[in-house]
């Protein structure tokens, strides 16, 4: 209809001089001519220029004023000649033009406020000369900025200044009435068959497409980075694995994978192999996920279990041990596994027993017996019972690497962090002596953090003790150097990423993912 209207007074006439106007007259939205004449302008129909006169009109309140007064004059005719508290007048007039009308009333000198009292100044008569009203009153119901120059200050301040127009003339392209052309082939086109008259809208070729959506990589799955694909539990991995330059899979490419398909273990692997007394805070429930169904381990191998037992209470291999009753109960007990050490115990268990009794003297490269040094790593999901923060998560990873050969010391394992952690752009290592009941000398590994511009742990370390290796009866002479570090502090490192919760779990930040880099070259 606005269509119509436009076109069709073209037809007759020369131009439209303002769209505004019109509308008006057509009794059409202002809005609505715009827009067509944006369209029909865009197709060449007609020739619309913009009207750079600034209109201006009433506010609403301005619109208030111009019929009842403005506040002052309103509060001057609430006063009668005789006065009038203040308690009657504020009954008489609105709040808001009290307050207005008091303050602009006694500034003008027209009132005088008493302590209880309110009373005229001067006469009505002289008043009206002077008043904003009749300012107002004779303001036009649109002007243009000329106008508006000339106009008292608090006048203006009740004007606003309204959208501007066009003024439309025909275009090179002009036809009274655009025909209507198809963008679809109905069905009903088919069967009335007659598609073969239907003008149809041509193709634009030129348009832009909807923005794709399209999968993208988590930062997290970048950097477990290149790798062999050992395990159910990694399996996504393949989806990264030859687009992706972050790499631990890829440092780690010397070592062999541990598979750590099992989130659910049971205290005995995850603690008491370890070397870990039951009475440690960490085997607390405020610490860790303990599960109701099933809640205890099926079987463990008994005589291992035995040694366990037997090293925690009275030592052994040169221990004085623990000296606490040690329960079975205890290491039955089924859990959400805390780290990924629970992993390598299992596997250098195993180990021990290939060891012993699976592979001849010549296939070993040490002369202790049967046994052939490895390399192990591990990047999977750990659980802690945790309060969730900007750096912490109940639900993350651990990447988890060791080393078992005979004559390793402190210095290979300093030796190997810096190897492990420089292919990572980390070069600027420290190490500080610390405590786990597994290894001993235990230390954490800090990075000095560039952006920081500080030291920031990433990981703990150590050699693993001879209280947790001998009683899985690995050779005495054979040591194994081990660290762990969470997958997510240098991915956030390396990501730029302060909160670890835009990175994993339920919060997280989908834009943050989308708009990473599909890899990380460089590295
Ligand atoms: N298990 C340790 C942790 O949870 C890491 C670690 C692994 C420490 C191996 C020493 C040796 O942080």
């Amino acid at each position: 209809m606005a269509e119509e209207a436009v076109l069709g007074y073209l037809e007759k006439n020369e131009e439209i001089s303002d769209s505004g106007k019109f509308a008006e007259e057509k009794g059409i939205s202002h809005d609505e001519i715009v827009n067509v004449i944006k369209s029909l302008n865009g197709f060449r129909l007609v020739d619309a220029q913009d009207i750079k006169r600034e209109r201006w009109m009433l506010t609403q309140e301005g619109d208030m004023y111009a019929k009842d007064g403005s506040p002052e004059v309103q509060l001057f005719l609430a006063v009668p000649p005789e006065g009038i508290t203040r308690e009657k007048l504020q009954e008489k007039v609105e709040p808001s033009i009290y307050k207005i009308g008091c303050t602009q009333a006694i500034k003008n000198k027209w009132i005088e406020m008493g302590k209880l009292e309110v009373s005229r100044k001067v006469l009505l008569s002289e008043n009206f000369a002077i008043e904003l009203k009749s300012d107002l009153l004779y303001f036009p119901v649109e002007c243009f900025t000329e106008d508006v120059q000339h106009v008292d200050d608090r006048v203006r301040d009740l004007l606003i200044q309204i959208q501007n127009g066009y003024s439309v003339k025909k275009g090179p392209e002009y036809i009274s009435k655009r025909k209507k052309v198809a963008t679809d082939l109905t069905r009903e086109n088919l069967q009335r068959d007659d598609w073969k008259e239907i003008e149809f809208k041509e193709y634009n070729f030129l348009a832009k497409g909807q923005p794709t959506e399209c999968g993208c990589l988590h930062p997290l799955l970048k950097a477990f980075g290149n790798g062999k694909v050992m395990q159910p539990t990694t399996h996504l991995l393949t989806v990264a694995s030859h687009l992706t330059y972050l790499p631990f899979h890829g440092i780690l490419r010397k070592f062999e994978e541990m598979p750590t398909n099992n989130f659910v273990e049971s205290s005995f692997w995850n603690f008491d192999a370890l070397f870990q007394p039951q009475q440690h805070p960490a085997r607390d429930s405020h610490d860790t996920f303990f599960l109701k169904e099933p809640s205890t381990t099926r079987s463990l191998p008994e005589d291992y279990v035995e040694r366990v037992k037997r090293v925690h209470e009275s030592g052994g291999y040169g221990s004085r041990g623990y000296g606490y009753e040690w329960k079975r109960e205890e290491a039955n007990k089924n859990l959400l596994r805390t780290h990924t050490t629970a992993v390598s115990s299992r596997m250098l268990y195993a180990l021990a027993q290939f060891s012993m009794y699976g592979m001849s003297r010549e296939e070993c490269s040490c002369d202790l017996g049967p046994f052939a040094p490895k390399r192990y790593y591990s990047i999977d999901r750990v659980f802690r019972n945790e309060a969730v923060d900007r750096t912490h998560l109940a639900e993350f990873h651990h990447i988890e690497g060791l080393i078992c050969d005979c004559g390793l010391t402190l210095g290979h394992l300093i030796g190997v962090l810096h190897d492990f952690f420089s292919r990572l752009g980390m070069s600027k290592l420290k190490f500080k002596p610390a405590f786990n009941p597994y290894t001993e000398p235990s230390m954490e590994i800090f990075s000095y953090h560039e952006g920081l511009q500080k030291w920031v742990e990433i990981g703990n370390s150590g050699m693993f003790r001879p209280e947790m290796l001998l009683p899985m009866g690995l050779p005495e002479d054979v040591q194994v150097i081990a660290w762990g570090v969470s997958l997510e502090r240098p991915t956030m490192i390396l990501y730029g990423i302060d909160n670890i919760r835009d990175l994993f779990g339920h919060k997280v930040d989908l834009s943050l993912i989308k708009r990473n880099p599909i890899c990380r070259l460089g590295l």
